[in-house]
């Protein structure tokens, strides 16, 4: 058997193909290279011209509240009212721009306390027609725009203390559907204690637990933690129902903390 391997002939129509690759592949590959670096070089000056269309956009709004207070380098370090005032609100209540309550002019903004810290922390959060949501600062935290709005108010007459939204209060029914989802899907461990989960009488740890709020301790009991399972294990519950059954814990062990503190308090 001749050999299968045979190297078939080279055409001379191959061969300068082969040449013309041999020549040209590394040009092409320093073409490439040079089109990439003036890339680079291109998008460097769009970035400035970016950046300079910023700057324009910026001043272009910036009567209207864009402050120049929150630098996202930074960390955050929360303002005081009177600070957050001056960086942002300033701009249009410091001369009542856009028809805005004027600071210090009790008149224009009298009917407005009238209705209440609620409704005005609420207008200062989200906005209200032309008053933009955070004073047009997103990057604000709801205390600082809370604590702002208070400094407004008090220096026209008000006598608020800056607090964030009282915590609702649950309806009886809604406490019952609680205790009953507990009672069906959760209390098997936390009457016990079985595998570390939390009693709801260990003042303890339900103190610490409720420091970390409640959305944290809904999100955990719907999505599990270390070793309490994802709904107390049913996954058909409505995250309503485990929502509930978590306000229904917090209340018993809130019941428990007071009735520990009284006691202590006796002795
Ligand atoms: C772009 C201008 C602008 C800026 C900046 C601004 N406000 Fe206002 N604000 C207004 C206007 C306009 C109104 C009146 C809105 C209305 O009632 O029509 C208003 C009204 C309010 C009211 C009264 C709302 C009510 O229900 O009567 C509060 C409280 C308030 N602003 C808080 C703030 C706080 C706090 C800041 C700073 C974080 C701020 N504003 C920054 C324009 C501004
Ligand atoms: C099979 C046992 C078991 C069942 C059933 C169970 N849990 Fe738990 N749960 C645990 C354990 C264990 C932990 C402690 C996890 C830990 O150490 O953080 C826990 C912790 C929690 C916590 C605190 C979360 C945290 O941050 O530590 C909440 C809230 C909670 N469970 C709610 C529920 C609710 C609501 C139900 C019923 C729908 C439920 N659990 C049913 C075992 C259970």
């Amino acid at each position: 058997m001749s050999e299968h391997l045979e190297v078939t002939k080279t055409t001379p129509l191959e061969f300068v193909y082969a040449l013309l690759g041999g020549l040209f592949a590394p040009g092409l590959a320093i073409v490439m290279i040079v089109l990439l670096a003036v890339g680079i070089q291109m998008r460097q000056v769009d970035n400035a011209t970016a950046s300079e269309s910023d700057q324009v956009v910026r001043n272009r709004i910036k009567p209207y509240g864009v402050s120049l207070a929150v630098d996202p380098n930074v960390p955050k370090v929360e303002m005081t009212g009177e600070q957050v005032y001056n960086e942002v609100c300033t701009s249009c209540h410091g001369s009542g721009a856009l028809q805005s309550p004027k600071f210090k002019d009790s008149a224009a903004w009298g009917k407005r306390l009238g209705q209440g810290y609620d409704t005005l922390l609420l207008h200062a959060l989200k906005g209200i027609r032309q008053m933009p949501a955070r004073g047009g600062e997103p990057d604000l935290t709801d205390m600082e725009v809370a604590r702002a709005m208070v400094y407004m108010t008090n220096a026209a007459g008000a006598s608020f203390e800056p607090v964030l939204a009282k915590e609702r209060v649950l309806s009886a029914a809604e406490l019952a559907r609680g205790q009953s989802v507990y009672t069906a899907k959760c209390a098997s461990c936390h009457d016990s204690g079985m595998t570390g989960a939390q009693k709801l009488n260990d003042t303890a740890a339900w103190t610490g637990l409720i420091k970390e709020g409640k959305d944290a301790l809904y999100a955990a009991a719907i999505n599990g933690s270390f070793g309490g399972p994802a709904k107390g294990g049913d996954l058909t519950l409505a995250d309503a129902d485990v929502k509930l059954a978590v306000d229904y814990m917090v209340a018993q062990a809130k019941t428990a903390i007071d009735a520990a503190k009284t006691a202590t308090a006796k002795k």
